[in-house]
């Protein structure tokens, strides 16, 4: 029996902090002693070589620090690889099949075109790593758009579909098609009605080779079936958080709303909100400049200036924090400092130490 991790799914607007917020609730964990695994569908470059971990397929320890090591691990898969990958996840194991499937010109052309195919990718990989891995938390960094959480319902849809009789209507039509192959009455008896109808529309070389996809992915039905329950079980099972991540920025207050109206029609309310950037207090160290500059006209102005700032940035985040406290009411919620750093990982441990205190709360099992 697969142990299923306590799985937090962050979704926000893009550019709130998303990632950078994910990656420090993975560290937060991870310094707890739990196996933490963090995915990101939508790979920050700087910062996965930043924690020298490679936009792959394969799970990878991430290096933060060393209180973490061992215990954080990461999987960033390269969205453009998404079709060849999800081929080889299915296929494992069948390297003839494999090579037909990746040969077939109907599938290169249909999983690009397939929304959502690097999610779907995404969730298989996590499965399977679940699988291998024994994780205790899975943080999962989602895509930047309001579409993010569609994809909770993905596996699910893909599963009914795999499990149900097209998968095999399509094989059997596959086994026609090889038989009829040469002969001008392919598709004409009455019985293949519905495959004439479809022959008219699509060309047959077009059909045959959709036949044949259709025919070798019923080979792995099973396995897709089981990653997709897996995937769905993780993302909509009781051990499932979702953290929604806003920044007074832009959209990302609408953002965080539709999504918030999502998740209640799948039934889910946020956990938590992280309000990033949402400084409560000036820093420390901008008290301290006060009184060594004191006195001195030219840093006096250059200090008053900094605290104009933050006192804004502050009162942002206290009408960001108004906000939400009116339309999620009852949705505690976690502010974060923006930080002074050109060090992306700098950022996420920073963040990390700042989440601790908070963790019951964004990550309760
Ligand atoms: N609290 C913060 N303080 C300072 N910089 C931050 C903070 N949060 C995120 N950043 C920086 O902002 C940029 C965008 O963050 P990222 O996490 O990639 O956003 P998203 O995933 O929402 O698009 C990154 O360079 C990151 O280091
Ligand atoms: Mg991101």
């Amino acid at each position: 029996m697969t142990k299923v991790p306590v799985t937090i799914v962050c979704a926000g607007g893009g550019g709130v902090g998303k990632t950078t917020s994910s990656a420090a609730l993975a560290v937060a964990l991870a310094r707890t002693g739990a196996r933490t695994l963090i995915v990101t569908v939508d790979p920050a470059r700087r910062l996965a070589h930043a924690m020298g971990v490679e936009i792959t397929e394969v799970v990878q320890p991430a290096h933060v620090e060393p209180a973490v090591e061992g215990k954080l691990f990461a999987l960033m898969p390269e969205p453009r690889r998404s079709t060849p990958t999800f081929a080889r996840v299915l296929f494992e194991g069948r390297p003839d099949d494999l090579a037909r499937v990746m040969r077939n010109p109907v599938y290169a052309t249909m999983a690009d075109a397939a929304a959502g195919m690097h999610e779907i990718v995404s969730l298989i990989l996590v499965a399977k790593a679940v699988e291998e891995g024994d994780y205790d938390y899975l943080v999962i960094d989602t895509a930047p758009s309001r579409n993010a959480l569609d994809f909770v319902s993905y596996p699910g849809r893909l599963a009914v579909l795999f499990e149900g009789r097209a998968v095999t209507w399509l094989g059997s039509m596959a086994r026609n098609v090889a038989e009829d192959d040469r002969g001008p009455g392919l598709f004409a008896s009455v019985e293949k009605r519905v495959e004439s109808m479809f022959a008219r529309i699509l060309n047959p070389r077009v059909l045959k080779d959709l036949a044949q996809l259709f025919a070798d992915l019923a080979l792995v039905k099973d396995r897709f079936a089981r990653f997709a329950r897996m995937s769905e079980r993780m993302l909509l099972g009781e051990r499932t958080r979702y953290v929604l991540v806003a920044a007074p920025t832009g959209s990302a207050q609408a953002d965080v709303s539709f999504l918030a109206r999502k998740l209640s029609k799948l039934n889910h309310r946020p956990a938590a909100l992280v309000l990033n950037r949402s400084d409560q207090a000036e820093p420390g160290w901008l008290g301290t400049l006060g009184h060594a500059a004191s006195g001195e006209e030219a840093l006096d102005a250059a200090v008053a200036q900094v605290r104009l700032e933050y006192a804004t940035r502050k009162r942002a985040g206290d009408k960001l924090a108004a906000l939400f406290a009116r339309e999620l009411a009852g949705v505690p919620q976690v502010r974060m400092p923006t930080l002074e750093s050109p060090d992306p990982v700098e950022i996420v441990r920073a963040l990390a130490t700042l989440m601790e205190p908070h963790l019951s709360v964004l990550a309760r099992p």
